[in-house]
């Protein structure tokens, strides 16, 4: 039964354009906010247990399954840090599909993080948001970078380093993407562990992790240039080289392929990989539109079309 008062919290996806999993190690990465696809969160005074509701459980907070541990344990840290004493109920309300590499958990950590906060009608400074966000994502991920914390969290493409205030990349030419979800989700913790084992035999220096810094790397000037033909040029380098870091699995492998029989001039899978998503530059809005059909009847689950425009001005179609 609830009280009735109650505080909301938003966040939303994001896409990673450039340098996952190297971005684990230090690189860098670009990231760019998704702000169509939305979580919002509520969290309302009630009486009885804590409560849950979301997609994949409704019950009391402390029988939620293991997958949610992550989730439980920001609202148990939230509870603590803004002193709330009552019984809770949370309500999350996603679009983001969860395991596709589009910041799913991260998204869901603030939003809660956002609605406890305004529930007590407490200020969450920036700092505290990471930290709430980043106790969620240790528990799901194991090693977050923190890049999924920014870019759900905000609303300008980033240049992201792992330790360092990420920068705003300049965006002077419309950047028009599509990004589809294959019909796997992946396991973000786990593809993270796989390529770290595979880091770890190889060493620093000479494989696909330090080759996606350096692609990544040489991706900033082209972004800011507006030279797309060669950003999508290091997008395919960066695909190959996570490729090599088995993190694509044979049916994203199928939709790059399809998107670049159609001429797109970049394609490569966003996110942790092992199933997940993938994200196209198309040349202009009516090759975004071609390429969103290609890649459902080559058999994307879902597709969406952000057009990136630069701070705070992302829309989808
Ligand atoms: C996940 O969206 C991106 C990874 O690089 C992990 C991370 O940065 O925490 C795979």
């Amino acid at each position: 039964m609830t009280h009735g008062k109650s505080g909301r919290g938003d966040a939303h996806g994001k896409a990673i354009l450039m340098g996952e999993h190297a971005v684990v190690y230090g690189f860098p990465a670009v990231a760019v906010p998704l702000p169509e696809i939305k979580v919002s969160a509520e969290a309302t005074s009630r009486e009885g247990d804590d409560w849950l509701d979301c997609t994949y459980y409704r019950g009391p907070l402390q029988n939620a399954p293991s997958e949610l541990a992550g989730l439980r344990l920001l609202i148990v840290e939230g509870l603590e840090r803004i002193k709330w004493r009552r019984p809770i109920g949370i309500t999350i309300r996603s679009d983001i599909p969860a395991g596709y590499g589009l910041g799913s958990s991260a998204a869901v950590a603030a939003a809660v993080a956002r609605a406890l906060y305004h529930l007590a009608g407490a200020p969450l400074p920036r700092e505290t948001l990471l930290e709430l966000v980043a106790v969620s994502e240790t528990m799901c991920h194991g090693e977050p970078s923190g890049v999924d914390a920014q870019a759900t969290t905000g609303l300008d493409p980033l240049w992201f380093v792992r330790g360092r205030s990420p920068e705003i990349v300049a965006i002077p030419t419309p950047m028009y993407l599509v990004v589809a979800a294959s019909s796997q989700p992946g396991n973000t913790r786990h593809t993270v562990q796989q390529v770290r084992a595979l880091q770890e035999r190889l060493g620093s220096g000479t494989g696909p992790i330090d080759r996606i810094g350096a692609l990544t790397a040489a991706s900033r000037p082209a972004i800011e240039h507006g030279d797309y033909p060669y950003l999508g040029a290091l997008m395919i380098e960066v695909h190959r080289e996570l490729a090599a870091l088995n993190a694509a699995t044979s049916e994203v492998e199928q939709l790059v392929a399809a998107a670049l029989r159609h001429e797109a001039l970049g394609a490569k899978l966003t996110g942790g990989g092992g199933g997940g998503s993938m994200v196209v530059l198309a040349k202009d809005i009516q090759q975004q539109r071609q390429l969103a059909d290609v890649l459902m009847s080559a058999g994307a689950t879902r597709v969406w079309t952000p057009i990136v425009r630069g701070t705070g001005l992302s829309a989808i179609n």
